[in-house]
């Protein structure tokens, strides 16, 4: 698999980061998060796009235009409902890995449960921001 454009795509209420529940999501804002990723990128010689949307519809618009070879995708709380990303993203069957800031697993009942991970690479999940990072490095490495 030859990996050279990346889209990392954030769903709803991440544009919130920095100010929205920090014992849960931290302190950095979405730019902050946005603009290691775009440098780490480039150091790993790779392009790479950010998107947020808090609309379900627009992130499915957005899935279907992609021309990427790699998804990083932090469906946030549609994660848990929305068969209609699902389905987008098997429908362009682009390999992505599934990104929670948060330890999904050791929160509410209703947070265990995922529309994704079974159609994903992997999930990382309770990394914080930098679990990003990773998917980023993983993604890199599957060049080699
Ligand atoms: C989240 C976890 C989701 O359950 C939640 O709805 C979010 C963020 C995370 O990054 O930890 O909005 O995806």
């Amino acid at each position: 698999m030859e990996i050279k454009n990346i889209t990392v795509i954030h769903g709803p209420n991440l544009n919130l980061l920095g100010q929205r529940e920090p014992d849960h999501y931290g302190t950095l804002t979405l730019d902050d998060i946005n603009s290691t990723l775009t440098k780490e990128a480039s150091i790993l010689n790779l392009a790479l796009e950010v998107y947020q949307s808090n609309g379900e519809s627009e992130i499915v618009d957005k899935i279907q235009s992609l021309k990427s070879d790699f998804i990083i995708i932090n469906p946030a709380a549609y994660t848990h409902s929305s068969v209609a990303i699902r389905d987008a993203l098997a429908a362009m069957g682009i390999p992505f890995i599934e990104v929670h800031i948060s330890n999904v697993f050791a929160r509410e009942d209703f947070r265990k449960q995922s529309f994704f991970s079974d159609i994903a690479v992997g999930v990382i999940s309770g990394l914080g921001t930098e679990g990003y990072c990773a998917a980023l490095n993983y993604a890199a490495k599957l060049n080699k």
